[in-house]
């Protein structure tokens, strides 16, 4: 009996994981791992060389998590170095800078890179990612808006938060919020919960809004040739509404994608006979 009720007391083991850092150079992957485990910021870049490895504790609900952190340099020059550390990861930060598009168009190659180093067999499905929107304190040099990022990465199932290691805003609540994801991935026997759950909208809308922003041209909006009919505008403009309509589509940006429609529309048919 006291056997047992010693051994019901005892606390559980720490929970072990894996998370990795990934961007391109220079958009704050050490500065906001360092702001969390050390509460400061560092003003002068000094850039990852290979990779730099910590290990942290944190303590989400009742369980203590035991966080083995690799930060990877995000400079292509060290992607042999890089590529030896993606196998068994469980967690990512994935980060780009606000005010560096080039950084934010490159989320997408950094996921091909992982998913290459992973092999055939490797699943990312079962990864949780974090993208952080960092340097969100750059003010008027942005030029990402959160609605195309919060898009980007809601649209795949990742967890989105701006950050600011130079202020610290997002980053103790997107710490918080990734641990507790991995908590629930560990609890859920080492899967994420199902694609999309919760998304509130679909892939068909976020590949229009994402199509709508990309352009300045109407036609393009309308997925029309340059020539159609007003009956053919009407047509493209009544389906997209529908797709898109803020009161239907909890896509990050449906909003001005929508109004971006309805100024297409009304500038194509004032020239169409
Ligand atoms: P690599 O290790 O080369 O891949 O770069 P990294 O992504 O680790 O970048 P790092 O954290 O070293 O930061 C790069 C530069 O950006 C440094 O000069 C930082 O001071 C600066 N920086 C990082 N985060 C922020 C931020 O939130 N705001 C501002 N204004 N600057 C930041
Ligand atoms: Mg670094």
């Amino acid at each position: 009996m006291e056997a047992a009720a010693a051994k019901r007391k005892e606390p559980r083991k720490a929970l072990r994981v894996k998370v990795i850092s990934m961007g391109n150079a220079e958009v704050g992957k050490s500065c906001i791992i360092k702001r969390y485990c050390e509460k400061r910021f560092v003003s002068k870049y000094l850039a990852t060389i290979g990779i730099d490895y910590g290990v942290t504790k944190v303590q989400i609900r009742d369980r203590e998590i035991k966080v083995n952190i690799f930060d990877m340099a995000g400079h292509p020059f060290f992607y042999e170095v890089r590529n030896e550390f993606y196998k068994d990861t469980q967690g990512v930060l994935l980060v780009y800078d606000v005010g560096s598009k080039e950084s934010f168009d490159s989320l997408d190659s950094w996921l091909a890179e992982m998913k290459q180093e992973l092999g055939p067999h490797g699943n990312m499905d079962n990864v949780v990612f974090v993208v952080c929107a960092n340097k969100v304190d750059a003010g008027k040099l942005r030029v990402v808006d959160e609605s195309e990022g919060r898009l980007w990465a809601e649209s795949r199932g990742f967890l989105y938060w701006e950050t600011s290691a130079q202020s610290g805003e997002g980053i103790q609540e997107m710490f918080q919020t990734f641990y507790s994801a991995l908590l629930e991935l560990c609890e859920n026997g080492g899967r994420r919960p199902g694609p999309g759950a919760g998304l509130g909208f679909t892939r068909e809308q976020a590949d229009a809004i994402r199509r709508i922003r990309a352009t300045k041209d109407s036609w393009d909006m309308l997925g029309l040739k340059p020539g159609a009919s007003r009956e053919e505008v009407n047509r493209a403009y009544r389906r997209l509404a529908v797709l898109l309509h803020p009161d239907k589509c909890l896509a990050p940006g449906s909003e001005d994608a929508f109004k971006a429609l309805g100024n297409a529309r009304a500038a194509l048919l004032k020239n169409i006979k």
